[in-house]
């Protein structure tokens, strides 16, 4: 058993000394409904587990102006697949009955990924600009609950 233990211990240092490397993402955008901007609401960073669950790596709100800016990373041995997801209420099924909320998806390439040790300049920013929530994307959600 001890043996077994000292087997795993080894395991787990040699993944952490090979190439497990910190992975940073920056982005910004604006989000948009109906040609107007939407303020304060959640918007998410993730990164796509193969593995285990989903991780959020970073959470915050729109400005009053809609805007909003998320930057986060992951240690991880292989590159990591991050997305950002958007709760809202645009275009949902909502009705004098039920109130629903939506969440959209939306990968970010991978090209905008860089390693922790990069300098300056060479950290990229994926602008995503305008997001127009009207749109339902691939990985679209809606969840409703009955008003009372
Ligand atoms: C990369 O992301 C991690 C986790 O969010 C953070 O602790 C670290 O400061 C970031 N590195 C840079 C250079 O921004
Ligand atoms: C709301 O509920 C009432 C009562 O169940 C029903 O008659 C009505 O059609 C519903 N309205 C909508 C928009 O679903």
């Amino acid at each position: 058993r001890m043996l077994k233990y000292a087997a795993f211990a080894l395991l787990v240092a040699m993944i952490g000394i090979s190439e497990a490397s910190m992975q940073n993402v920056t982005v910004k955008g604006i989000a948009i409904c109906d040609k107007h901007r939407l303020p304060n609401i959640v918007v998410e960073l993730w990164e796509k587990d193969t593995i285990s669950k989903n991780d959020v790596l970073a959470s915050t709100h729109t400005d009053a102006g809609g805007e909003f800016i998320l930057r986060g990373g992951n240690s991880e041995l292989f590159k990591i697949k991050p997305y950002i997801k958007i709760h809202h209420e645009c275009k949902t099924s909502s009705n004098v009955n039920q109130t629903c909320t939506r969440k959209s998806k939306y990968d970010i390439p991978s090209e905008f990924i860089w390693n922790a040790d990069t300098k300056g300049e060479d950290r990229k920013i994926y602008y995503m600009n305008y997001i127009n929530l009207d749109i339902f994307t691939e990985g679209d959600k809606e969840l409703c609950e009955k008003k009372k």
